[in-house]
């Protein structure tokens, strides 16, 4: 079985968020089952940096008016998973995100940069840059690989069939139609309604609509997301498309996150022999700036500062943390007004709140070791990876019941402490009172330090390796290489006046 893992992140070549972690370990757990796996993802000047053994293998044909790409193949950092960088200057080598430039605004031309991709995983997938190997499967994540789908449903005769796995709708790539010819998109995807999106074109319906077979993150934000609550405006065309649509799991890469051989750790701990995590704790308090105490419970966040991880809550929630005589540290960037808040919370609590705007892996790590307790609400959330490092950890998460959040948390209760499942504090609300309530009961069992342990090694032991969850890609990719190319176009009718309109300007 071959597959082409197409991706705009990879840890640790290049990372915004959780996409970055699940296309590492993913691919990681997909070789252990024997599937020839290999990622392809833009030539950013950090993946450039960082693959290992790079080596320029093809010239690539001029594309879309790009003529500067080269394909350069390497492997994954402490891998054996291949990696095809795309390397044009003109697109992908920029000071400045992945996404965003340095000033936060989005490049302009990412319609261009991210369609660019798709068109050249489509190229590999037919085999027409001759490497010598093609594809049974082409797996797309995300709306930057949207188009991908869409372009190989257009390829006549035998094609590698597709499965787009999508990990947050809410981020959906939408632009005008009017750039369609110059990303390589025939009219008529726009004009049948089929990528079109309140009179834009989106890169996330494309993806939705041609996939062969559509995953996403978590069993209960499938279901979420077939809802107009959670859906993003594309409910409807899930709802359609039910019978191929699933939610698995995400794992942990559970080599990179193991509080027993992690390199970034002052001092390692395992279950059953946890006394180095106070050593972490101690540490994390001095590298933040705050008193060491053992005592006050240590309440960490990890974070894009975002609505939707309901970070605007957390800093309400500070003037009650403080007033329990407990310890906050934050580590995150994003929504710049709450990063402004969050350093002003700072100085007004000193000694109680320390928090650092930045983007820092290595800390990431030793601030869930150190943490007693991580906070991790959301107004939803399609998979969550941070409560899962978490928890490997020994740090009990606060979470909302929402999305993967709900399917990977088990509230604690007397039943639960009794019959030894409880691994974290989960409340219903998006709203301070519900945060503050299960904080609350937190804060209750770290003062029972049998009942704490008790709940730290139940959290420890669970498994959320990628085991079972890449065995079920596997089975999804078996099926789809055996079957035949699907016949059926999805024709998605709009009943939005404003897009009839669009639509009649456009023809
Ligand atoms: P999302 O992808 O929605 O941001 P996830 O929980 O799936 O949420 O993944 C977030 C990933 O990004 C985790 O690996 C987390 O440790 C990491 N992360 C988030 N913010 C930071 C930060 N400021 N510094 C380092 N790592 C971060
Ligand atoms: C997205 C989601 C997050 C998920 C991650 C990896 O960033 O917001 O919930 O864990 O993708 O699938």
């Amino acid at each position: 079985m071959r597959v082409l893992f197409v991706t705009s992140e990879v840890c640790s070549l290049a990372k915004t968020g959780g996409l970055a972690d699940v296309s590492r370990a993913l691919p990681i757990a997909l070789k252990k089952q024997d599937i020839d796996v290999r990622l392809l993802l833009p030539g950013y000047p950090s993946a450039l940096a960082q693959v290992e053994r790079p080596r320029a293998i093809a010239r690539l044909a001029p594309l879309l008016g790009i003529s500067d790409a080269t394909l350069v193949v390497g492997r994954l950092p402490t891998s054996d998973v291949p990696v095809f960088l795309i390397d044009s200057p003109s697109l992908y080598r920029r000071e400045g995100g992945l996404y965003l430039r340095s000033d936060g605004q989005e490049w302009p031309d990412n319609a261009l940069r991210f369609a660019f991709l798709s068109h050249v995983g489509a190229e590999l997938a037919m085999e027409r840059t001759c490497l010598g190997w093609q594809p049974d499967v082409v797996h797309a994540n995300d709306w930057h690989t949207g188009l991908l789908p869409l372009l190989l449903s257009r390829e006549g005769g035998a094609r590698p069939k597709t499965i787009f796995t999508v990990h947050n709708m809410a981020f959906q790539g939408n632009f005008s139609p009017e750039i369609l010819p110059a990303i390589g998109v025939p009219a008529d995807c726009f004009l049948s309604g089929n990528i079109e999106y309140y009179g834009q074109a989106s890169f996330l319906k494309a993806g939705l609509c041609y996939g062969d077979r559509l995953t996403t993150v978590s069993p209960t934000y499938a279901k979420e997301v077939i809802t107009p609550e959670f859906g993003c405006g594309l409910d409807g065309l899930l709802r359609t498309r039910s019978v191929s649509f699933s939610g698995i799991l995400n794992g942990i890469d559970d080599a990179s996150w193991d509080p027993a051989s992690d390199p970034y750790l002052p001092h390692l701990f395992r279950t059953g022999d946890i006394g180095g995590k106070k050593i972490c704790k101690a540490e994390l308090q001095r590298e933040f700036g705050l008193p060491v105490r053992a005592d006050a419970p240590l309440i960490g966040f990890v974070s894009r500062l975002t609505h939707q991880k309901m970070a605007d809550v957390i800093l309400d929630a500070l003037p009650l943390i403080v007033e329990r005589d407990a310890q906050f540290v934050l580590l995150g960037q994003g929504n710049p007004e709450l990063e402004k808040d969050f350093v002003e919370a700072q100085a007004k609590y000193p000694g109680h709140v320390a928090a650092h705007i930045a983007y820092d892996e290595a800390l990431a790590h030793r601030l869930q070791a150190g943490s007693d307790i991580l906070l991790a609400p959301a107004r939803y959330e399609p998979c969550g990876l941070t409560q899962l490092y978490a928890l490997r950890y020994g740090t009990l998460p606060v979470v909302r019941r929402t999305g993967g959040l709900a399917d990977t948390v088990v509230d604690t209760s007397a039943a639960t402490i009794i019959d030894r499942t409880a691994t974290g504090f989960v409340f219903d609300n998006a709203n301070l009172i519900s945060l503050i309530t299960a904080l609350d009961r937190a804060l209750a069992c770290y003062m029972e330090p049998l009942i704490w342990r008790r709940l730290q090694a139940q959290a420890m032991r669970q498994d959320f390796s990628w085991r079972s969850s890449a065995a079920q890609y596997a089975a999804y990719y078996n099926d789809l290489a055996g079957a035949p190319v699907p016949r059926l176009r999805y024709h998605v009718p709009s009943e939005d006046s404003a897009l009839q309109s669009v639509r009649q300007a456009a023809s």
